[in-house]
């Protein structure tokens, strides 16, 4: 079991991030320390500058980043924690894969087509080509479990297919260069939605911080958050297909029953018939329960700058190690010579 994903550095991690993936993060780091498999996470700064951002900014969001995740749980010393850009091989197979992944291919990518608009033209070529970074990401490691929320079931697809693609044009089927990475995309909670958009998906560049529940947020915040968030007037239905055209209403009780680590169905079965009045400051108090905890960690460990770079220096001495193999088994079955 290798367990590779990543998570980019830029703007406040939130709730969405949370349930969809570092939950899982947490989780498969245990299951592959229990069976001497590796996890490897890494904060995404080379796909950070696909987008315009602000250099001066960017080391201590890496910082904070690497606080937040060992708040919510991960081990350093389980986990290969790391930043893309100490760990040249990342950039490198990039360059590699850069043969076999398809324009047809990166073109259909609903990401690519959501941040271009309609001016594709004026983006970077780094934005175009940001699947095939995530690809060898993943495909460095020899990924077999990569956990995501929904939005990047599309990115891991086309790994899966660049790494067929280059197994076939370039290895034998007895030594394939690389293994076909599987996402690990929780079932209730892999698309968690904007507060004041029931039809958006919760974001870190969403302009509005009244959207989404930041991880670093007070309990005062949390409540403000969601006594604030968008409902309708009806009260919560007994049952899941009460539901439909409420995506709002839909969203609450997802993240609820993602908290409480229960079902959609047991939610409406206890709160069933009441109104958001009463539900919002149940789920107000749940927040507060779950994420109040990682918050007074993480304001501990952010303070500590050093011990934070001393993470990332480690992990990313582990990760040249790891990732080096495969990296020069592309060179060979590529033809490149690298005396
Ligand atoms: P990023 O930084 O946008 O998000 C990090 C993780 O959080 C998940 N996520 C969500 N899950 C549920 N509901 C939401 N509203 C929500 N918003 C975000 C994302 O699916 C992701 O798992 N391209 C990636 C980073 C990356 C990566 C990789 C991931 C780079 N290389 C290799 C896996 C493997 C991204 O921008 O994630």
């Amino acid at each position: 079991m290798i367990v590779v994903s990543g998570i980019q550095p830029t703007g406040k991690p939130h709730l969405g991030n949370y349930l969809g993936a570092i939950r899982n993060y947490v989780k498969l780091q245990d299951e592959a320390a229990a069976q001497d498999g590796k996890c490897l996470i890494f904060l995404a700064d080379l796909h950070a500058i696909s987008m315009p951002h602000e250099p001066q900014d960017l080391h201590a969001s890496t910082l904070e980043m690497v606080a937040t995740l060992v708040a919510c749980g991960l081990d350093p010393a389980k986990t290969v924690l790391f930043n893309q850009a100490q760990v040249p091989a990342h950039a490198e197979l990039q360059w590699l894969l850069m043969g076999t992944a398809r324009m047809g291919w990166l073109n259909r990518m609903t990401q690519w087509k959501d941040k271009a608009g309609k001016n594709r033209e004026g983006q970077s070529v780094a934005l175009f080509s940001y699947p095939v970074l995530q690809a060898a990401d993943v495909l460095l490691y020899q990924a077999t479990h990569v956990p995501v929320g929904e939005d990047q079931k599309q990115h891991l697809e086309l790994a899966r297919d660049i790494a067929q693609k280059f197994n076939n044009d370039f290895a034998s089927e007895e030594a394939p260069v690389f293994t076909q990475p599987e996402p690990y995309i929780p079932k209730a909670a892999a698309r968690i939605m904007s507060l004041r958009d029931g039809s958006r998906k919760m974001s870190k560049s969403e302009p509005s911080d009244m959207s989404r529940i930041n991880l670093s947020d007070t309990a005062d915040e949390m409540a403000q958050k969601v006594k604030k968030a968008k409902t309708d007037p009806e009260p919560l239905p007994s049952e899941m297909a009460g539901l439909e055209g409420r995506a709002e209403a839909l969203n609450l009780i997802t993240i609820f029953a993602a908290l409480a680590e229960t079902t959609p169905d047991a939610v409406l079965a206890e709160y069933g018939g009441q109104g958001f009045g009463h539900f919002k400051p149940v789920l107000a108090e749940k927040l507060v329960e779950v994420l109040g905890p990682i918050r007074t960690r993480f304001v501990e460990l952010k303070e500590d700058r050093e011990a934070l770079d001393a993470i990332l220096a480690r992990g990313a001495s582990q990760a040249r190690e790891l990732g080096r193999p495969t990296l020069d088994s592309a060179y060979r079955a590529l033809g490149l010579v690298r005396n």
